[in-house]
């Protein structure tokens, strides 16, 4: 059977590099993506770099429900199974903004919509392959203390810590529902890596910032290596529920590991899933 993988956000940063590595590895790439023309451009150049024709741009926007439901209509509509679901997709935004189905910004594309479309797409995983969920989460996950009553109103960075800290907890508890099923989930830490995301020229001193900050940033290529062996390694096959740096499992301090806290936001997630998304995708 083909291997399937779905990479979202992968016209360009770790998303690209990540493509281009299950490219290489004889995979079929989804790169789901809110860029057509940019993702068409990069889907382009994995193609030629990898000599792998099987690489495909769908169109994605993990901030509306609408879209996302849209984007599993049209993938199971050329294909029948997915193995490989990479949530690499990301954002920070400075305003506070709401989208049309009234989610914060920030946490409607880094999390809740990861979550919707992951939701969405278990259903195809095929029984007894290697199947393998990874989620991009980040470092600033310590900085994400929660509460779910006020997930609506936290912005910048602390919007973007509290997403990737859910995006971690979800990574944890989808781990331990998906073991049956035969799917493994784990989450990333890639380090501090030079890409759209952390380079802003928007104010005056973020020229300053960034001079400052060059020396502590990574490339892409290395940035995309731990998410890459955890999609390809045989090393890593059987693992779940993990954290991963640096191609290792590292530990998660008991205080932002609680069972109450994920709990209750997988049963956040779930309302928000039941009440949008409970029919069948297709
Ligand atoms: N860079 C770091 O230091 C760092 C550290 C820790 C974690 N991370 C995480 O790593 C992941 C990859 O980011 P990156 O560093 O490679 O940054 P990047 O180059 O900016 O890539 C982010 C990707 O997400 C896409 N995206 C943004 N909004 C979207 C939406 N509404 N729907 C679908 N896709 C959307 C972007 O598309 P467009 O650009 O075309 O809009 C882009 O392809 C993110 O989850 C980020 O939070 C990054």
């Amino acid at each position: 059977m083909d291997r399937i993988a779905i990479v979202t956000g992968s016209d360009r940063g770790m998303g690209k590099e990540t493509a281009l590595a299950l490219a290489n590895n004889h995979y079929s790439v989804i790169m789901a993506c809110i860029d057509i023309p940019n993702a068409s451009r990069a889907g382009d150049e994995i193609k030629s770099m990898s000599g792998n024709k099987n690489v495909f741009v769908y169109k994605i926007d993990l901030s509306s429900i609408a879209s996302i439901k849209q984007f599993v209509q049209s993938f199971l509509r050329d294909f029948d199974h997915i193995n490989i679901l990479i949530n690499n997709a990301g954002i920070i935004t400075m305003d506070h903004e709401i989208t049309e189905d009234g989610f914060e910004k920030i946490m409607a594309v880094n999390t809740i919509g990861p979550y919707l479309l992951t939701k969405l797409l278990v259903p195809y995983f095929p029984l007894g392959e290697d199947n393998r969920i990874i989620n991009v989460s980040s470092w600033i996950y310590k900085f994400g203390k929660f509460s779910i009553e006020k997930m609506n109103k936290y912005h910048y960075v602390k919007a973007y810590s509290v997403s990737k800290y859910s995006q971690l907890l979800m990574s944890l508890e989808l781990a331990d529902g998906l073991k049956e099923r035969g799917i493994t989930v784990n989450a990333v830490n890639p380090g501090t890596v030079r890409t759209k995301i952390m380079i802003t020229n928007i104010w005056f001193y973020d020229f300053l910032i960034n001079i400052l900050m060059a020396p502590l940033y990574i490339e892409p290529k290395d940035g995309a290596k731990t998410c890459i062996y955890l999609a390809t390694s045989d090393e890593v096959k059987n693992e779940t529920g993990n954290f991963y740096r640096k191609c290792k499992p590292v530990v998660i301090p008991k205080k932002f590991n609680n069972k109450t806290i994920r709990t209750g936001l997988l049963r956040y997630y779930e309302t928000i899933f039941k009440e949008n998304l409970s029919f069948s995708a297709c």
